[in-house]
């Protein structure tokens, strides 16, 4: 019976999956609401304000959290902002004038949403920061994420094992990057990876060949995947262009590994003996596990979007009942105005070994997605 409900629990993800295809979904400020809800639903209107839908994430992250919330009887108002900071906060001004109950934030730069979310906290609508910690108010209430250093600890310890760094392997080559610094993300995924890192830098077994290592001279501005590819360009070009041999690439993300793979194949790597470096990233995106597959890159994180969702909607659920939500972290999400009450997921690690038991076998992807 448990099997059978998961196969259908299964293809109706993956059903909702096919619906939000970023190719046919408009970049503009949306909200919907499917004929299976009604004004009247017993639970109210939530708000989800989601930062874009040109990451098949924040797609999937958007339609998990609609859907469950739709199950248990809430009215669900979305709107995606195109990355932009003044499209999100007017999207979140119209949730506080429809009085929705419960508002659930991805921000884009956590530090822009202080003035808005005082007029939420004046209207007495809780706040749930989703994925990103919003910084600079004590109008948050609670904090849903995975853990954020874990992700980098991973991702460290992947390139360790990888080049068998703990057998005194080396010296290789590496280049390290950084997510975007507006979001509070960036650096702790950068802090994670270099715990693991560091001393081999330090050892001489990692060698930064352009020297390029302080986060925001490596930082890339809004996760940006042409960005990434143009300073993989122009580290190629000063530092690998002589037969330097580039071993490892620490990208934080899929999207930035995109770009830097287009870059790597630009150059040569992929053909001939010329291999591609390892290359970590983050999220398990379709053209990512796609290029794990091709040998482009070598593992990316796995978030299960529908744990975080199912999470938020149990925050959602106690904030509403007047209860305390469950959180297992009390300490690590200072946001300059308070220590945020966190509930931490549990982020893994997927790559072409294993990529088919975490991705296919859970319902997460179909194989023909993968093709
Ligand atoms: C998220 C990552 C994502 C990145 C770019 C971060 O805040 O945690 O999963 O790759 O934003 O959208």
């Amino acid at each position: 019976m448990k099997k059978i409900l998961s196969t259908v629990l299964a293809a109706v993800f993956m059903l909702s999956l096919v619906a939000c295809s970023p190719a046919k979904t408009t970049e503009t400020t949306t909200k919907d609401a499917p004929a299976t809800t009604t004004e009247k639903a017993a639970g109210g209107l939530i708000g989800v304000a989601m930062p874009t839908q040109s990451l098949q994430r924040w797609n999937q992250d958007g339609e998990n959290m609609k859907k469950e919330l739709e199950t248990k009887g809430y009215t669900v108002d979305l709107q995606y902002a195109n990355n932009d900071v003044n499209t999100q906060i007017q999207g979140i001004e119209n949730m506080i004038t429809k009085k929705c109950k419960v508002l659930v934030v991805a921000a884009i730069d956590g530090s822009t949403l202080t003035d808005v979310l005082k007029k939420a906290g004046e209207n007495g609508i809780k706040v749930i920061a989703y994925d990103r910690l919003i910084m600079k108010t004590a109008n948050v209430d609670y904090y849903a994420t995975f853990d954020n250093f874990k992700v980098g600890v991973i991702q460290g310890q992947y390139i360790e094992t990888k080049l068998a760094l703990k057998d005194g392997k080396g010296p290789f080559n590496i280049e390290l990057f950084g997510g975007s610094p507006d979001d509070n993300n960036a650096t702790y995924f950068f802090k994670g990876a270099m715990s693991i890192l560091q001393p081999y830098i330090d050892n001489g077994k990692l060698v930064i060949g352009s020297k390029q290592k302080d986060f925001t001279t490596i930082a890339i501005q809004g996760w940006d995947s042409a960005k990434a590819q143009a300073r993989m360009d122009n580290l190629i070009t000063s530092t690998y262009a002589k037969g330097t041999k580039l071993d490892v690439v620490l990208s934080p993300n899929d999207s930035l590994a995109i770009g830097i793979v287009a870059s790597l194949k630009n150059a040569g790597y992929g053909s001939g003996d010329k291999k591609y470096p390892v290359l970590t990233g983050q999220d398990c995106d379709k053209p990512n596990v796609l290029a794990m597959i091709k040998d482009q890159q070598s593992m990316s994180i796995f978030k299960d979007t529908r744990t975080l969702a199912t999470k938020v909607v149990e925050m959602v659920d106690s904030i509403l009942q007047g209860k305390t939500a469950d959180v297992n972290d009390t300490k690590t999400y200072d946001n300059g105005s308070k220590v945020v009450p966190s509930f931490l997921c549990d982020p893994i690690y997927a790559d072409k070994a294993n990529y088919k038991s975490i991705l296919v076998d859970s319902g997460y992807y179909k194989e023909a997605d993968l093709k």
